[in-house]
């Protein structure tokens, strides 16, 4: 375990984006995140942690020490009549588990298939996707915590998570560096294809009593369809959160555009962001090398050489044109660095 220096973080963020970090180090055990801590970064010095920088824009060089987290494994560590606990390391790659748990017959992530990024990133963020969060899965996951100086458990609770939101990522971001993650899957699986696509694409292929393995094949074929492969085109998968409205405001959106897309979410409303973006005429737009997809307006592309300012220059100029459209504010979903 060594600092590198200047290290080009290009190939490790899914924009593309050329940046360097002027400090580099490479984890591979939960113990080594005592030992970088201890030995190698100093407390006045910012660090950064990268899974796989599927959710996040660099706009510049980062000046801390870049932490690239590849703490591996995926075991079983108990079980019950209903449920398995499985423990896995915050390196690994996210589709990887979910494909892992599908082929053990381990149920509940099968709705969060290919979802880019590792197991550290996932409660960050509070990954989601058709019906599904990261924190109907997670039991609970250990973290190095640097003002404690020591390694620190979190339940489910303690982890404040909300919509693509958690406590890491408000009062404890730059505190905690999440080393391993325990999920509590199901033996006996409730599927859950309330989401229209769902349905749509296992009817498509004649499926009508569907397996936790049909239900990840369908979310990868809608997935595939709609969103971009990082590795053919730079992307972080959805740019912005869907705002979240009042009914009353909602019911005055909806009075001057009848065709406007939500879904309740408690007692107020969530507006697709996407429907927002592509009626403000972005969807398909590309300026330079950067642009909106063609498929799917909430995602960002960059289609070659592009920078993090110029990327983050378009989602203003988005920001600001729904804003003036709509009178609703698009919250940035990516991790802006
Ligand atoms: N829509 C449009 N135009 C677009 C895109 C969407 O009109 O260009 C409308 C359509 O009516 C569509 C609706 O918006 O039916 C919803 O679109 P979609 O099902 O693609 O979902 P989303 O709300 O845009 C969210 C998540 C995705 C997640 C999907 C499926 C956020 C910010 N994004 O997108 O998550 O995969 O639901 O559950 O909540 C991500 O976070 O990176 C991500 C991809």
């Amino acid at each position: 375990m060594k600092l590198e220096e200047n290290i080009s973080l290009k190939a490790f963020n899914t924009f593309g984006v050329d940046a360097v970090a002027h400090s580099f180090v490479t984890i591979s055990s939960i113990g080594q995140l005592e030992q970088v801590f201890s030995q190698l970064i100093s407390p006045e010095i910012p660090f950064l942690v990268l899974g796989q920088g599927s959710n996040l824009l660099f706009t510049g060089d980062y000046k801390g020490v870049v932490i690239k987290n590849e703490i591996e494994g995926i075991d079983l560590v108990d079980e019950d009549d209903e449920h398995v606990y499985i423990k896995a390391g915050a390196g690994v790659n996210w589709h990887e588990f979910v494909l892992h748990c599908i082929s053990h017959d381990w149920g509940g992530v099968e709705n969060l298939s290919l979802i880019p990024g590792t197991i550290g990133a996932a409660p960050v963020q509070n990954i989601g996707a058709y019906g599904v969060e990261l924190k109907d899965l997670l039991h609970s996951l250990r973290a190095w915590d640097v003002r404690k100086k020591k390694l620190v458990e979190f339940s489910n609770t303690d982890c404040a998570f909300g919509y693509r939101n958690s406590i890491f990522k408000q009062d404890l971001k730059g505190v905690v560096v999440i080393g391993e993650v325990i999920f509590r899957l199901t033996k006996k699986h409730t599927i859950k294809v309330g989401y229209g696509a769902i349905q749509d694409e296992l009817a498509k292929q004649g499926i009508s009593k569907p397996t936790i393995k049909d239900v990840s094949n369908a979310v990868i074929a809608i997935r595939s369809s709609k969103l971009p492969d990082p590795k053919l085109i730079g992307n972080a998968g959805s740019f912005f959160k869907n705002p979240v409205v009042t009914q009353e405001f909602f019911n005055h959106l909806n009075t001057c555009y009848p065709d406007v897309v939500a879904y309740p979410s408690g007692t107020v409303m969530k507006l697709a962001a996407g429907w927002l973006i592509e009626q403000a005429g972005w969807k398909g737009f590309h300026e330079g090398s950067v642009g909106c997809y063609d498929k799917q307006a909430l995602v960002l592309v960059n289609l070659g050489g592009a920078t993090g300012k110029e990327i983050l220059h378009l989602a203003e100029r988005i920001q600001a044109s729904v804003k003036g459209k709509f009178d609703v504010e698009l919250e940035m979903e990516v991790n802006v660095v």
